[in-house]
This record gives structure tokens, C-alpha cells and sequence, in this order.
């Protein structure tokens, strides 16, 4: 019987957002909604402050260089794209000589796997794919050994979204580094940007994809980008992200040309400035001990289903290393009607399947079906923890007795 919505689908999307979020869109649709950077009129002036103050609080978020090189996306998959087909076209455009090779690893989104594979199916680049083991991990220096002299991107993701297994980020960029100075390391930051510190200077990584709408707690439809200098150098000639997408940029009218510095060179077109309105007013109502609270909740999913006779639960054996998810699977059930029964008969919002990335269930040995996936957020309490895992053992018990 359910008792109201129990949201526990934070890895897909965070909700709920917090209500600053909407009163900041609602505020900027009704008064500040002009093109950001398009005319000098004041709405357009006040639309570009804030999509600039989003792309400074950003910046200063991951410890970037500066705002510049924070590149303003549609989400994690448009910064994604961005990354690959803007290296990959970069060094074919630049007369590669030899064919490109990239890395990618198993437990990639199919925004990293689709994305490469398509260069790979048409036998543009080759492509190596690195194994993480049976608890999400990769190992950096397997990462690195797949690395050789034509590799011009690596992809890693900082965490499994699946399994929510945290990587080793910078001893893979730096093994990397030392077999091949001049590969790109592109990471997808998709699940932790909001959650971990970051800082893309220390961890010396050349591109980060970043969600809006997941640990920020912003809107849909927001992403970022960043660029390090050895990908995207101040001396724009020597540039080795290259974008196909034209358009206005705002900046520099004239032209039939794009403008060669970032961000504009990377960035066509209106921004969705109402959504990065948004993500601004969810950056400045976060507070850092959401994370901790999250693996609170985490820990007392893991105990609880740990001790439900007919879970199975995948990836690290506790919190440590791991984010805030948990994976698992009852015996007698496919994930996807799982999730079905819980969201038709509970109210309860969890994601089955394979979560768009499928080589990691392959790995852990839950293709094709996949798992159920929970993923508690920032406002989810511990009563409701207790109600999901009374939930998930009422059912086990049923299926274990009709067994
Ligand atoms: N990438 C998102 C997820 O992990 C949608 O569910």
C-alpha cells in the first residue's frame, strides 16, 4: 500500500530540486529573459550576467583556471559529444597521419560507448576497451597499458553510474601521462560533480563532462564542459577540440567564421539560459553535508538488503570508494518488472535495466536484464529507507514462498 511518492532515481536525476530552483526560473522567465549576449539592451545584459555567474560559480566549483574554459552544454552527454567528436574530428582534421586510437573502458555510458563506436564501426579509429573487474573498478595501470603512440583519447568515467564504484582519476591521468603524454584523458563526471570535490588542475585531466541536473541539483537541459589547455591551448591554432556546430556566438557578429577563443568557439547558438538560471540558484542553495546524509542512507540500504534472503547486491562490499547507489537483484524476478511493481504497487521510483551502460552488466553478470538500481538523494530521510527495505522484503518474502 503506498504512503506517497518515494523517490530513490537521484543517479538518473535528482528530485526534488530545491525550491529556489523553480523561483529563480520563474524570476528569470518573467523578468530577465532576454538573449544572453545578443544585444545591449538591458534584459539581454541581465540574461548573460547570469548565465556568466553559472559558468563562474562552475568554474570555481572544479577548480578551473578560469571561466573561460567551462564550456556550457545542453547535459553530460551533450559535453560528452562535444569531447569525442570534437578530439576525433580535431586530429582528423589535422592530417593524423596514422589512424587514431582511443581508449574506453567497460563501465562507460553508451553517451562514451555509442559515441566512439560509431567512429570505430566506420573504421575511422581503433578503439581499446579497458575491463574494470567484477567490482566496478578499473585499474589505472591497465588504463594506461592500453595507451599507445596513437592514442589521442582516453575515457573514464569518475564513477559507475550503475554501480556507483568511484575511480582512481588521478593515477590513471597520470599513468596515462606516462606512456603518452599527448593523449587526451576525458573524464564523465556525470555522477559525482555535486557530490565529490573536484579539482581538474590536481587531477590534471584535459576534459570534464558535467551533469546539471544530477548531484547539482539543477534543471534538466543544463551540462558543462572543461577544457584544459592542452586540449584547447590559449594559442587557438595549436586547438585540438573541434567543434562542427556554427552559429552565433554573440560575441563576434562578422565573419564567416566561428571565433577561435573559448568559450565561444565551442558554444553556438542561445544558451538555455533559464536552465542555467536555475543551476546557479541550486548551486548557491546546496550544502556540502548532502553527501554525507546520502552515504548515511547508503550504508543502511546496503546493511538492510544485506539481509534480505533473496537480494543479491553488486559492486563494493560498503561506502567506501562507492557513491551514493546501490544495485541489486531478487531471485525470481527480471529488474525491469521489479521496478515496474515497485513504481505501479508502492509509489516507489527506482531505475531497472541496464542503465545505459551495458558492457558493466556484462561484466558483473547481469546482462541482458540488467538490475534495480536505488539512489537516494539529498532530501530522502531514513524513515523512507525503512519503508523501501520493508517493501523490498515483503516482496522477497512473497517470491521466495511462491518458489
Ligand atoms: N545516466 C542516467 C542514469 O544513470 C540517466 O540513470
Amino acid at each position: 500500500m503506498s504512503s506517497g511518492l518515494l523517490y530513490l532515481d537521484n543517479a538518473a536525476t535528482s528530485w526534488p530540486k530545491p525550491p529556489e530552483v523553480a523561483e529563480a526560473m520563474c524570476a528569470f522567465l518573467a523578468t530577465q529573459a532576454g538573449n544572453p549576449g545578443r544585444g545591449g539592451h538591458r534584459m539581454a545584459r541581465e540574461a548573460a550576467g547570469v548565465v556568466e555567474r553559472a559558468r563562474s560559480k562552475l568554474a570555481a566549483l572544479i577548480h578551473a583556471p578560469c571561466a573561460k574554459r567551462v564550456v556550457l552544454t545542453h547535459g553530460c552527454t551533450d559535453s560528452v559529444n562535444l569531447s569525442v567528436h570534437g578530439v576525433l574530428r580535431g586530429a582528423m582534421r589535422g592530417g593524423c597521419g596514422t589512424k587514431p586510437h582511443a581508449v574506453m573502458t567497460s563501465i562507460e555510458h553508451n553517451a562514451v560507448l555509442r559515441t566512439l563506436s560509431c567512429y570505430a564501426k566506420d573504421g575511422l579509429i581503433d578503439v581499446t576497451l579497458v575491463e574494470c573487474d567484477g567490482r566496478g573498478t578499473v585499474d589505472p595501470q591497465e588504463f594506461a597499458a592500453a595507451v599507445n603512440e596513437r592514442t589521442i583519447m582516453a575515457c573514464l568515467s569518475h564513477a559507475s553510474n550503475a554501480l556507483g564504484t568511484i575511480q582512481d582519476i588521478g593515477g590513471a591521468v597520470k599513468a596515462v601521462r606516462s606512456k603518452n603524454p599527448d593523449t587526451l584523458v576525458m573524464v564523465d563526471a556525470a555522477q559525482t560533480v555535486g557530490h565529490l570535490p573536484i579539482d581538474v588542475q590536481a587531477l590534471d585531466v584535459d576534459l570534464l563532462a558535467i551533469a546539471g541536473h544530477k548531484g547539482l541539483l539543477g534543471p534538466t537541459g543544463t551540462g558543462a564542459l572543461y577544457v584544459s589547455e592542452r586540449a584547447y591551448p590559449d594559442d587557438c591554432a595549436k586547438a585540438r577540440v573541434f567543434c562542427e556546430r556554427r552559429g552565433g556566438t554573440g560575441a563576434v557578429a562578422p565573419g564567416l567564421e566561428m571565433p577561435t577563443t573559448l568559450p565561444d568557439a565551442l558554444e553556438a547558438g542561445t544558451s538555455n539560459a533559464v536552465g542555467f538560471a536555475g543551476l546557479l540558484a541550486a548551486m548557491n542553495a546546496k550544502t556540502e553535508s548532502h553527501h554525507e546524509h546520502e552515504m548515511d542512507l547508503t550504508r543502511r540500504l546496503l546493511d538492510g538488503l544485506g539481509s534480505i534472503r533473496g537480494i543479491t547486491m553488486y559492486g563494493l562490499g560498503g561506502i567506501e570508494g562507492r557513491m551514493p547507489v546501490v544495485l541489486f537483484n531478487m531471485d525470481g524476478v527480471a529488474a525491469r518488472d521489479l521496478a515496474a511493481g515497485l513504481d505501479a504497487e508502492e509509489d516507489i521510483a527506482v531505475r531497472g535495466g541496464v542503465h545505459c551502460a551495458p558492457l558493466v552488466h556484462e561484466t558483473i553478470g547481469t546482462a541482458p536484464l540488467g538490475a534495480v538500481r536505488a539512489s537516494p538523494g539529498p532530501t530522502t530521510t531514513v524513515d523512507e529507507i525503512g519503508r523501501f527495505l520493508r517493501v523490498v522484503d515483503r516482496y522477497a518474502f512473497g517470491m521466495t514462498a511462491a518458489g
